[in-house]
């Protein structure tokens, strides 16, 4: 682990114990290579007006994405707090941070890039499938994506197939790459016509 990491983790650490939040946010974005590829995928895109995360922790993702909009959603008021006061040091411009239930709260936002990546293992493939053709159809511009992780590792609730979460959609599907714990992370890209 390099000394820069080290130093990040231990800032991390103090956050945590400020904020409150679940230990599973002390990891930082280098240690997530996932988080690192779905940055690299965002950034190379034609468009980057809007991106929006949900379930975006402490915004590690959406601070590094170059975009002109920035949302980031969140059930947990206290990884959204720390957030907030994270963003509030970086250099880009304003994220709107906000409470975010899946799925009850409505989104209401239309995006380029909508991200939803470790924690849609909770759910079940019909509710996952619902919620991501609702908002394939309703939330993403023409041209844009929805990025979502599938794991296999047994230690997860839900093990996703792209292919049957996306089976009613018009769309293409490119893979980012594969990762620890059979984790795997997709863009379900809508074409840059459609409807
Ligand atoms: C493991 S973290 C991942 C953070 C970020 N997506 C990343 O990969 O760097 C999962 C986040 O999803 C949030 N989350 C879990 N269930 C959620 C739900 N039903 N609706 C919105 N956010 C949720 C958690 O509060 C947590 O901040």
């Amino acid at each position: 682990m390099s000394t820069d990491v080290i130093v990040k983790k231990a800032f991390r650490r103090i956050l945590k114990l400020v904020f409150g939040f679940d230990h599973w946010h002390t990891s930082v974005l280098e240690e997530r290579p996932y988080a690192l590829d779905i940055v690299k995928y965002c950034n190379a895109r034609n468009t980057r007006g809007s991106v929006l995360e949900i379930g975006c922790g402490l915004a590690d993702i959406l601070r590094k994405t170059n975009y002109r909009q920035k949302m980031g959603f969140d059930i947990d008021t206290k990884v959204l707090d720390c957030a907030k006061f994270l963003s509030f040091f970086d250099g880009g411009p304003k994220i709107k941070f906000a409470q975010f239930h899946f799925p009850e709260t409505e989104l209401k936002e239309i995006v380029d890039v909508l991200i939803m990546v470790n924690w849609i293992f909770f759910f079940e493939e019909d509710t996952l499938r619902r919620y991501i053709e609702k908002y394939f159809h309703e939330n993403v511009r023409a041209g844009g994506a929805i990025i979502v992780d599938t794991l296999k590792d047994p230690h997860y609730p839900n093990h996703h197939n792209v292919k049957a979460l996306t089976t009613n959609l018009p769309c293409k599907i490119s893979k980012l790459g594969n990762y620890t714990r059979q984790r795997e992370v997709w863009a379900i890209e809508k074409e840059p016509f459609a409807a």
